[in-house]
């Protein structure tokens, strides 16, 4: 365990933790605020996490600004920071693993087979490692939201886990430290993924509900940008994530389009 968080619980605190890969963004900065309301004291992680990148994805790239987090921690009055060594999250010989028998299924797993099991596995070990009350996650990455909520059910974690909504660039892209990999021209065509998710919601409110239109709609709006390839463009239950055929309930529309090499992920959430 956390030797802070041995001690913030030793004193009677709630510990609100934010999990997180760094280069902190304003997203990242929303769920340390939002964390600050769960608890006593924040604790905020800090680990790119290798067991959940595939062997051809971005691990050795992926933006690490360590000392600047610290100071945007800090900024927003985040009381300890957790930023682990690889070696000391897996240990040499590490073989345990934490797998979901479905959600990981559909959506971003049809690409990264075993991405949420390196999701579940680290946040499993960093529940260990920090003992939170409350645990705060960004619902642009709805998917992973969805297996945490139920690995903390399964495995039987004392821990609340709050969904924190996107939060978008003014143009509504959403943040992402991902979105640091586009070029200008990219930026312009990552777009697309708001703009088909804004598509749908205006179709669905003409009364189109018919998923299979709806999906059509927004895959062709997302193509006549330059540079994109939709990876997967899904409506699906929200809790269960199992496709649906029409939309006469709220569902969630989930989609990953490749701009240019980077891989971008939103959602949302339609109502009828
Ligand atoms: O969302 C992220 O940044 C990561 O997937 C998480 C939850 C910190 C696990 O490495």
């Amino acid at each position: 365990m956390l030797q802070e968080a041995d001690r913030l619980l030793h004193e009677g605190k709630t510990i609100a933790f934010v999990p997180t890969m760094g280069c902190f963004h304003d997203g990242h900065l929303a769920l340390m605020r939002e964390g600050q309301k769960h608890g006593d004291a924040l604790i905020v992680s800090i680990f790119v996490n290798p067991a959940q990148f595939g062997p051809t994805e971005d691990f050795q790239t992926y933006p690490r600004e360590l000392n600047q987090d610290i100071r945007l921690a800090e900024s927003v009055g985040v009381d300890v920071v957790f930023a682990p060594e690889a070696n000391a999250m897996y240990d040499r010989g590490h073989e345990t693993y934490v797998n979901l028998e479905t959600l990981p299924r559909g959506l971003c797993g049809l690409s990264r087979p075993d991405h949420f099991r390196g999701v579940a596995t680290v946040v499993a070990k960093l529940f260990n490692i920090v003992k939170p009350h409350v645990a705060l996650f960004g619902k642009k990455d709805y998917q992973q939201l969805a297996v945490i909520r139920r690995l903390a059910r399964d495995l039987s974690y004392d821990i609340k886990v709050v969904g924190v909504p996107t939060v978008r660039e003014a143009d509504g892209l959403a943040m992402s430290s991902r979105n640091t990999y586009l070029s200008k021209e990219q930026r312009r065509s990552a777009l697309a993924l708001y703009e088909s998710l804004q598509l749908a919601q205006e179709l669905v409110a003409q009364e189109t509900k018919d998923a299979g239109k709806l999906i059509e709609k927004a895959s062709r709006l997302i193509v006549s940008y330059p540079d994109t390839k939709v990876d997967y463009v899904t409506l699906c239950d929200p809790d269960t994530l199992e496709d649906v055929e029409r939309v006469d309930r709220p569902s969630l529309m989930a989609l990953a389009v490749w701009v240019g090499r980077t891989r971008l992920i939103d959602n949302a959430i339609l109502t009828p």
